[in-house]
């Protein structure tokens, strides 16, 4: 029988919009925001779980209902087989957090410091402890600067930080909300690989992680969920995912001198379903345009003739796999 160690109901979070810059005055106005609405999801034990969407999406918010920071409006959830309204202390006993926005860290203190303070709230005993701490700091490429306030650490530092701190007490269940934010490429790629080789592989923990970076959903998760608005617009592994985009192709082209006009009237073409671009950030006037479509072979040429009218430069044509990103502009008609 399958056991998960993450569950929720029909969770629900609305907050009120505040109007008004100048604090005092500051007051709560009738409207609302959904920020999640109807969430329903459970995830295995051991398995490595991905939440993806846009900003504002209520990625944050899960996590925070689920770490206990904060509660939701209707419905509940059970993580580590704990309810987060009945037994919330139970529940932050077995969960390991990286949050984002919220400070989990002691600016006043050194990187050390803040680890021991942590394990010691942990109760982690300390002869595990000083071992552990040095074994993370040491993994965390910290050790140089292990005796240094963490004011005085840069962003990527603190995050890894708050990494260590998080796994500091070898909890069962991890939140990770972005834990790659702010890391450079290369020591993202260390961390990613460290949370799926070793803490889920190895390990056996169960960790759901949010991210904005399909790659690292594509390459890290055993099952994705779509999240927009608020509401899991999709959720199955990244294969199965990937097959929604049924027979479509997807061809990616790139272009100068086109204007948006010229990408907007693509979506008149009867052989194109949906399409994502982007321009090159060095000039708006070259953009590498993704076309959901069907049958590439019979209509590229109709294609081409879209552009040379528009007085446009073809610079590259290739048809690609579809991707995550693919997936959820399909579902929702919006960019990642
Ligand atoms: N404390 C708050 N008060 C009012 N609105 C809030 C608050 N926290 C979040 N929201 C709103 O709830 C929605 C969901 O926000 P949330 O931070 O959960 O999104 P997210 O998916 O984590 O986004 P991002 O990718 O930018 O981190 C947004 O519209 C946001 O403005
Ligand atoms: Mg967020």
């Amino acid at each position: 029988m399958k056991s998960y160690s993450i569950v929720t109901n029909g969770i629900r979070k609305i907050y009120k919009k505040e109007e008004g810059s100048f604090l005092p005055f500051r007051k709560k106005s009738s409207e609302v925001i959904v920020a999640l609405n109807n969430v329903n999801l459970s995830v295995e034990e051991g398995e490595l779980f991905g939440l993806l969407g846009p900003n504002g999406a209520g990625k944050t918010t899960l996590v925070k209902i689920l770490s206990t920071l904060i509660i939701p409006d209707e419905g509940t959830a059970l993580v580590s087989g704990y309810d987060i309204l009945k037994n919330p202390d139970k529940v932050r006993a077995s969960i390991g957090v990286v949050s984002s926005g919220e400070r989990s860290l002691y600016w006043k203190l050194t990187a050390k410091e803040n680890l021991e303070y942590f394990a010691r709230l942990y109760k982690v005993p300390e002869e595990v402890s000083r071992k552990r701490i040095k074994e993370l700091l040491a993994m965390m490429e910290l050790e140089d600067r292990a005796n240094e306030l963490v004011e005085k650490y840069s962003s990527g530092m603190k995050q890894k930080l708050a990494i260590a701190r998080a796994i500091l007490h070898d909890p069962k269940v991890l939140l990770l909300d972005e834990p790659t934010i702010g890391l450079d490429p290369s020591f993202s790629r260390s961390i990613r690989n460290f949370i799926k080789e070793d803490l889920n592989r190895k390990q056996g923990k169960t960790i759901l992680l949010t991210t904005h970076y399909m790659d690292e959903a594509e390459q890290l998760c055993d099952k994705v969920a779509f999240i927009n608005k608020g509401e899991i617009v999709a959720l199955d592994s990244p294969e199965k995912l990937k097959t929604m985009i049924g027979k479509n192709e997807v061809l990616k082209v790139t272009v100068t001198n086109i204007s948006e006009e010229t990408i907007s009237s693509l979506k008149n073409l009867s052989f194109v379903e949906n399409y994502n671009f982007t321009y090159d950030s060095s000039t708006v006037e070259k953009a590498t345009i993704r076309l959901y479509m069907k049958d590439v072979e019979s209509n590229l040429q109709e294609l081409v003739g879209v552009f040379s009218r528009a007085g446009c430069k073809i610079l590259s044509v290739s048809i690609e796999k579809p991707t995550l990103e693919d997936v959820f502009v399909k579902l929702t008609g919006e960019a990642l």
